[in-house]
């Protein structure tokens, strides 16, 4: 999602005159696009916003701005704590920036953190121009209305909207023409896609649909809420053969006990059936997910439920963290008396095992043929780069005409994190 968004900037900016630069120091303007989804990741926001006021000590005129998710909690709060901050721009108010910017041009300081609940939101979904790639998100779907116990996200990103599916169709129609292979349907929780508006397909339908558009060879969509992905969804694996090998289905917690003070509304058991539901439809999917450890009351044998949930999903990877408490969230206010000591632990036996199923996962592959979507140039000289159908990049020797093109590689290695193989 802020990937997504720091592109949409990016291209809001080039049409201000403004062009992407490595050299911070000389630059006309830093924006931070920021994620306040963790402790950790807010913490760093404010780091990298004190060692941007060098820069500017020397009375230089560069405008300094701050986006996402720490700009719509702190808000106004920001500017006061900050003198030398220009802009606060938060989640639904993008469409601003221009307006914004040529304010800061002329030594304006503002913040916008205004939610827009309504339809006009629909509205404000402006496509990405510019480079063109092979793989391009298209957002269908905004905020979220789940609550889950640890989460800030619908607290800065909102309440749930779906956009219009004729401009979702539109837009993929609009990216085929330009040359794009593969879309990539963005959300917070996609598989609740358009049940709040009569009006609109089920996420099911809007998947065929834009499976029917000529041109786009792959869709991939993230992220998917476990509970909201129905049988109707579950059912497309097996029917709709551009749809990606590869899923996103975050468990959190493999306790029961954990699910409910989370407040996910599924169980283990419920989660299970539908990992085996889609193995049955596609044998070959390969499933992600992530993983909460230490969460408040975390017992010994609620970490070792987890622990049996990757044993019986095996996921090819897992993104692992550290409960972090946020403020505002009903799971702030849990006592937590587990040690950090034993939640770091619970990490590393986690990632332990994870490693140890991605190479078991993997190494399989060595000697099959990948059909796979050329993007790019590879680290190395000479080799060429792309994504196979689970999701992960492959390098191989081959020539820069290949590019936006599929080709069948051959996996030789396997790495932590790619292929390697050879036309
Ligand atoms: N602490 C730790 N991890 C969190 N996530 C969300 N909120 C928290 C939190 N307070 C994780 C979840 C989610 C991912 C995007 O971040 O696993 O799926
Ligand atoms: Fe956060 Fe839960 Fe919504 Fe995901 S579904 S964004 S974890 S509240």
């Amino acid at each position: 999602m802020n990937v997504n968004d720091s592109e949409r900037i990016v291209s809001m900016l080039a049409d201000l005159g403004y062009a992407p630069t490595n050299a911070p120091a000389s630059a006309d303007m830093i924006l931070l696009n920021t994620c306040s989804v963790r402790g950790g990741a807010e913490e760093k926001v404010y780091r990298r916003l004190a060692n941007l006021r060098i820069y500017k000590r020397d009375g230089k005129k560069q405008i300094i701005a701050v986006g996402g998710c720490v700009a719509q909690q702190e808000g106004e709060e920001l500017l006061r704590k900050l003198p030398y901050l220009d802009l606060v721009i938060g989640t639904h108010n993008l469409h601003l920036l221009p307006d914004m910017v040529r304010g800061a041009e002329r030594g304006e300081r503002r913040s916008e953190t205004t939610f827009i609940d309504n339809d006009q939101r629909l509205d404000l979904f402006p496509s990405i121009k510019g480079e063109s790639r092979l793989s391009r998100f298209v957002t269908v779907m905004q905020g979220c209305d789940n609550f889950c116990s640890y989460c800030i996200v619908p607290f800065v990103r909102g309440r749930e909207i779906s956009r219009r599916s004729a401009d979702i169709l539109n837009e993929v129609r609009q990216l085929a023409d330009e040359g794009v292979r593969e879309v990539i349907l963005l959300g917070q929780n996609v598989n609740s896609y358009g049940l709040k508006a009569e009006s609109e397909p089920s996420f099911a339908e809007l998947i065929r649909r834009v499976s029917e558009i000529n041109g786009i060879d792959r869709i991939r969509f993230t992220t998917s809420h476990p509970k909201d992905m129905s049988d109707e969804l579950i059912a497309c694996f097996g029917t709709v053969p551009k749809l990606s090998g590869q899923i996103h289905l975050p468990a959190q917690s493999g306790s029961d006990a954990m699910l409910k003070v989370m407040g996910r509304g599924y169980t283990r058991k419920s989660y299970l059936d539908k990992v085996h539901k889609l193995r049955i439809l596609r044998p070959d999917i390969v499933f992600t997910g992530d993983i909460i450890v230490g969460f408040p009351g975390e017992s010994d044998d609620d970490f070792d439920q987890t622990i049996s949930l990757m044993e019986e999903v095996r996921y090819i990877d897992l993104f692992s963290f550290v409960y972090s408490p946020r403020p505002g969230t009903r799971a702030a206010g849990l006592h937590d008396d587990l040690p950090r000591a034993v939640k770091m632990a619970r990490l590393d036996r986690l990632m332990e095992l994870q490693r140890r199923h991605t190479l078991e996962i993997c190494q399989p592959y060595i000697g099959s043929s990948m059909s796979v979507l050329v993007e790019g140039e590879g680290k190395l000289p000479g080799q060429m780069s792309g994504k196979g159908d689970i999701g992960r990049i492959v390098n191989f020797a081959g020539e820069n005409s290949l590019v936006g093109t599929f080709v069948d590689v051959k996996i030789t290695k396997a790495y932590p994190n790619s292929f390697l193989g050879e036309l």
